[in-house]
């Protein structure tokens, strides 16, 4: 069985609460998304333990700060062995270098523009995106987390595109706006997807259902 190229979003305060869809995801799916909500409850012992147990991680803190911060907190991301981190791309282009010149090899920096998943998309935001990612990508970004609607203009420029933003044809879409389908999302390019409460609200159908990912 091939793994599946989705992200577990871990929206929670506690590890200790996903602790049954983990076992079940593993070797099911690529890694967990650990988010503000997780990560500024249980710090990094959060990623410390997803690591031990032999999972790609995503931390997603979205930094946006002084260069000098923000360069630490690279690294800092990197020493506890978290394997992508989130930037966000409206740092100043200092901050973004900095990130990029002084992160460890294990580490990939994601970019994030301003334009949420959670928003309606128009032609304005989705020039801003593209005018950011293309930023992201002269300063050595190497990844970028891209709405549905913006992936095919974006694989001219990105390879690894990580998109949220994912529901089944028969969930709610809650707040989010911007959303398509896993098998969509693959088919237009993202490399891997972010799902979080889609997983949690279909788990039994999820695992026993593989045919529903495309490999
Ligand atoms: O539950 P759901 O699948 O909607 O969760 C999506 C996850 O992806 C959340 O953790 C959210 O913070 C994150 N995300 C997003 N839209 C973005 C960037 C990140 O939904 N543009």
């Amino acid at each position: 069985m091939s793994v599946k190229p989705i992200f577990f979003a871990l929206d929670g305060k506690e590890l200790n609460e996903f602790k049954k869809p983990l076992e079940k995801l593993k070797g099911v799916i690529y890694g967990v998304k650990v988010g503000l909500e997780m990560f500024t409850a249980e710090g990094p012992s959060s990623v410390e333990k997803l690591k031990n147990d032999g999972w790609k991680v995503f931390l997603d803190l979205k930094l946006h700060d002084i260069p000098h911060t923000v360069q630490a907190a690279t690294v800092s991301a990197g020493n506890i062995g978290a394997d992508y981190l989130t930037i966000h791309i409206a740092s100043e282009k200092e901050a973004l270098s900095a990130a990029t010149q002084s992160k460890p090899k294990n580490l990939q920096l994601l970019g994030v523009s301003s334009a949420l998943t959670s928003k309606a998309f128009s032609d304005t935001t989705s020039k801003k995106v593209e005018n950011d990612f293309m930023i992201a990508k002269q300063i050595g970004i190497d990844g970028v987390i891209c709405p549905a609607s913006e992936i095919v203009k974006t694989k001219k420029l990105y390879d690894l595109i990580i998109t949220p933003g994912i529901r089944l044809k028969t969930d709610s879409n809650d707040d989010q706006k911007n959303i398509t389908t896993p098998a969509k999302a693959i088919d237009m390019g993202a490399k891997y997807i972010v799902m979080g409460r889609s997983i949690r609200k279909n788990m039994n159908y999820i695992i026993n259902h593989l045919d529903i990912w495309k490999n």
